[in-house]
């Protein structure tokens, strides 16, 4: 079986003093959901932002199944199979669950009955029914996490990218949304995701992989964060 490969070489990315991320290499193999961790400030948000096209790295290369893409923008990249979600809210309020789902699907290309198949598959795959119809606004923080997956899903994905899916779940929550990112593994969707929540990662993610600083300093199961290094990066 083919797998679906990103590698990650030599990613810098510099903010006036701040070296956000400094010669990052990494393959990521969309066969094995991984972590992205590190304390705050390491540089986690800024390599999704360069991965999923909304910013540019000053050097480097990114190449996903053998493409080069690094500075492509954000749409080709979701036209790649390559989707991310944010870390703060980003739902229109005043629109309902299930139109937030299509306005993301309307975004991937989809029409007509295609769509409405699209959207009431999301709904339900994601345990929407009950709150299809209502404001978004209006929607506990855990349903509106789910509704941003199942919006990021109306691309069809490939690789999805989660910065801090979980922050601010409840344990229940936190469980619902494991359920839900099992059910897109199960569907052969690479996860890439970024949480603090280690009774939430280590179960879901069999790799981690650790920055600190801008650099990548920990790579391998959830014992990297046994080592030493890990340990003083959270430390500092
Ligand atoms: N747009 C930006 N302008 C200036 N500095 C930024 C910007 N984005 C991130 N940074 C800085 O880059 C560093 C890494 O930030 P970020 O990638 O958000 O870290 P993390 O997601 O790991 O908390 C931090 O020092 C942050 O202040
Ligand atoms: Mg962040």
């Amino acid at each position: 079986m083919s797998t679906e490969v990103m590698e990650i070489r030599g990613i810098c990315k510099q903010f006036g003093g701040v070296r956000a991320l400094d010669s990052v290499d990494l393959k990521l193999d969309i066969s094995q959901p991984t972590a992205l961790i590190g304390p705050n400030g390491s540089g986690k948000t800024t390599l999704f932002n360069i991965i999923s096209g909304f910013l540019r790295a000053d050097e480097g290369t990114i190449r996903w199944n053998d493409q080069r893409v690094d500075g492509l923008d954000p749409r080709r990249m979701v036209r790649l199979g390559v989707t991310r979600t944010f870390q703060q809210r980003m739902l229109f309020d005043r629109a309902t669950v299930a139109e937030n789902i299509a306005v993301a699907g309307l975004a991937a290309g989809l029409t007509g009955a295609e769509l409405a198949r699209r959207v009431d598959a999301g709904v339900e795959a994601f345990g929407l029914t009950a709150w299809a119809g209502r404001l978004s606004a209006s929607v506990p923080f855990g349903v509106a996490r789910r509704v941003a997956v199942a919006a990021a899903t109306m691309s069809s994905p490939r690789l999805l990218l989660l910065d801090e899916p979980a922050a601010g779940l409840s344990d229940e929550e936190c469980l619902q949304l494991d359920s839900t990112l099992r059910g897109l593994i199960d569907r052969g969707i690479g996860i890439f995701l970024v949480d603090h929540n280690m009774d939430f990662i280590s179960p879901l993610c069999e790799r981690m992989v650790v920055l600190a600083n801008g650099k990548l300093i920990a790579d391998g199961d959830r014992n990297v964060l046994k080592s030493p290094e890990v340990i003083s990066a959270y430390l500092d």
